[in-house]
């Protein structure tokens, strides 16, 4: 008999996303998609499959608080759960159907790696993914502000602050790889080396994967650890572009090691935060000696760009 599952369909409040994927990780549910539409960035469902035999109705009811919960420190309401059964077949191809094309910015793509590519997206720099095993799908709102960032850099020294010496040939560390999509973008558009690291194993594993299916695993080198791991990598050689898109409190207390991976002159993207977490954690860094600028931001989430006065 087919194994059935449970699909569990939510709208996403964006100060509640990062919190709702992390606790469906914890509590092992990894079938997890964020569905929108290119178009309408500000409406996303989060969509997520059970095996039914694991998820009895008690079990359910228990995970349901543990979500409504998740909603509190922020004053807000969890929006209504809806539950529906599949078969095993529904749910496969419900899985795959959720993985569309997906254009970010003027140039990149992000194509899932059982698709074709799109004609209509012909001119665009592709970065293949096999999402699911890491974070890092590119449909979070932090990952994306991150790779529209990186298109903006990529466009010439002029394009950041004034050591800023443009994308061509530099290296980059990525903090917090997780699937790997970050450094694998910054490589599409001319980063010559790309050096990454990531404390959970999964994601350092998916990241090599994901540079083998975008054939430039000899130009990333992936690392399980955090910014010390990245440090040695380098070997006294920091990079001139610094990614890390991880929560504010975790970046925060990263921050005093980020002399130690990010060259004077170089530029660093900070992303994973909420637009009300900025002030405190620009103070941090103006502390470090890094000056630093909100350079854009969608709905509750914002990036900030650093670099050394
Ligand atoms: C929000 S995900 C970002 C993934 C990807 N870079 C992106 O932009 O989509 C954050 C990643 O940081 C990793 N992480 C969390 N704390 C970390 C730390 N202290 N050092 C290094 N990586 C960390 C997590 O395992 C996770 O893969």
């Amino acid at each position: 008999m087919a194994l059935s599952w449970w699909r569990l369909e939510l709208a996403v409040l964006p100060e509640l996303e990062e919190s709702l994927l992390w606790k469906l990780q914890e509590l092992g549910i990894g079938r997890v998609a964020i569905q929108h539409r290119p178009e309408r960035p500000e409406q996303r469902q989060l969509l997520a499959w059970l095996p039914a035999s694991e998820w009895p109705e008690g079990e359910r009811q228990t995970l349901e608080a543990a979500l409504a919960r998740l909603a509190d420190p922020f004053g807000l309401t969890l929006p209504p759960l809806h539950w529906q059964q599949q078969d095993e077949e529904d749910w496969s191809l419900s899985w795959k159907q959720h993985w569309q094309p997906d254009p970010v910015g003027q140039r990149l793509l992000i194509l899932p790696a059982w698709l074709d590519l799109p004609p209509e997206h012909g001119h665009r720099l592709v970065i293949r993914m096999d999402p699911g095993s890491a974070f890092g799908t590119g449909s979070h709102p932090t990952t994306r502000l991150c790779l529209e960032a990186i298109e903006a850099l990529a466009a010439g020294p002029d394009a950041g602050p004034a050591s800023w010496r443009g994308l061509e040939g530099c290296t980059v560390a990525d903090l917090g790889c997780g699937s790997g999509i970050l450094g694998i973008a910054a490589l599409l558009q001319g980063a010559g080396r790309v050096v990454a690291a990531d404390t959970d194993a999964l994601a350092v594993r998916a990241t090599r994967e994901n540079a083998a299916v975008g054939g430039c695993q000899d130009r990333l080198q992936v690392v399980q650890g955090s910014v010390e791991a990245l440090a040695e990598l380098l070997d006294g050689r920091p990079a001139d572009l610094l990614l890390c898109n991880i929560l504010a409190p975790v970046i925060e207390a990263l921050c005093p090691a980020f002399s130690a991976v990010l060259a004077p002159g170089g530029v660093g993207l900070l992303s994973g935060l909420l637009v009300d977490q900025v002030p405190r954690l620009e103070a941090v860094l103006a502390a470090e000696g890094w000056r630093s600028e909100l350079a854009s931001r969608q709905s509750a989430w914002g990036l900030l760009r650093i670099w050394k006065a």
